[in-house]
């Protein structure tokens, strides 16, 4: 228990905070909430997390936490609902929830513009060659202005493939049209024409990546999507494709892409998400031809704060027997 934080009241509902939260968000949980804080901010094993939260009512967790069906039936039956600073909640056992009748929150809409500007962000780079470009610079190597030096790829007149069309790869889209690129998607269902305005829908993944100069991995992680972009699926992409992805880091074979960045069959990539994290692939860190991002897709002030108080407002809610709706189950 830290020493800003109140000392537990019986009238108090308890809440475990597994990592540190922006200054804001915790000072909120202070107000209303008895907190046991993760001092260490180190991410917690499900069993390391169960014993620290026991007799919690709420958890209140990163995205970073597993929390799978033996931390909820450890806490259960006090633990009333599991709150999520993240879009994403496949690290969350739904079905156990369910099972246990525990509530899950998570954060959606509020870090839709923060995530696309860190897409763009690791188009631009990745076609531009960043980061040979900076560390030329940084190491006193730039011999001066040469006309053929770092030539990249330019984004006005090339394809922008989507795979995910939520919130965030409209986000994306909206920025990319200021490109002047065209926009291809894929999604589960068709958007209105409205919320495409003007991207061309492909009814298979496949039939997106045969038209993408360059490919976003945008969709919700989720077990369907482990794996996606293997050998196959990047032979289907044009010559010289850029990949970039904000989604999960699993979605990529990660032998595969390294091998086409190697290559030189992928032009670019531009990653904020790995599999493994934080232990990204070491090969990763040896390629000019990627850009490198430590899952920072939602990483503003404002941002951070929105996603917390979208959680807090849900579990007010929730407390008052409404359902709010960011309540997954
Ligand atoms: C999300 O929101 O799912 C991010 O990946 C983590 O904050």
């Amino acid at each position: 228990m830290n020493a800003d934080i109140p000392s537990p009241t019986p009238q108090r509902r308890r809440v475990f905070l597994s990592r540190r939260f922006p200054t804001n968000v915790e000072q909120r949980i202070a107000s209303r909430y008895d907190a046991v804080r993760n001092d260490s901010d180190i991410v917690l094993s499900a069993k390391r997390l169960a014993q620290q939260a026991q007799g919690c009512h709420y958890l209140f967790i990163s995205a970073m936490e597993n929390i799978n069906r033996f931390a909820l039936e450890s806490l259960s039956p006090a633990l009333q609902a599991v709150a999520t600073l993240s879009v994403g909640f496949n690290h969350i056992d739904m079905e156990a929830a369910r099972e246990l009748g525990i509530a899950v929150f998570y954060s959606p809409g509020v870090l839709s513009d923060a995530c696309a500007e860190v897409a763009v962000m690791l188009l631009l780079n990745a076609a531009r060659r960043a980061y040979e470009a900076d560390s030329m610079v940084r190491a006193g190597a730039w011999p001066g202005y040469a006309p053929t030096q770092l030539l990249g790829i330019g984004l006005s007149g090339r394809r922008a493939g989507i795979l995910g069309m939520g919130r965030i790869g409209q986000a994306v889209a909206q920025r990319l049209r200021a490109f002047g690129v065209e926009l291809h998607y894929h999604n589960r269902s068709r958007l209105s024409p409205a919320n495409e305005a003007g991207a061309i829908y492909h009814n298979t993944p496949e039939s997106l990546l045969s038209v993408c100069d360059f490919f976003f991995i945008c969709a919700p992680g989720t077990t369907g999507l482990t794996g996606f972009l293997n050998r196959e699926r990047i032979a289907l992409l044009p010559a010289q494709a850029i990949v970039v992805n904000v989604s999960r880091g699993d979605s990529i074979d990660d032998d595969a892409l390294i091998e086409a960045l190697q290559s030189g069959r992928i032009f670019a990539a531009g990653l904020d998400v790995f599999a493994g994290e934080p232990n990204i692939d070491p090969r990763y860190r040896e390629l000019p031809n990627v850009f490198l991002t430590p899952h920072i897709g939602s990483a503003t002030v404002d941002t951070r704060n929105a996603m917390g108080f979208l959680l807090l407002d849900g579990l007010e809610a929730f407390e008052e027997g409404m359902t709010a709706e960011n309540q997954l189950c």
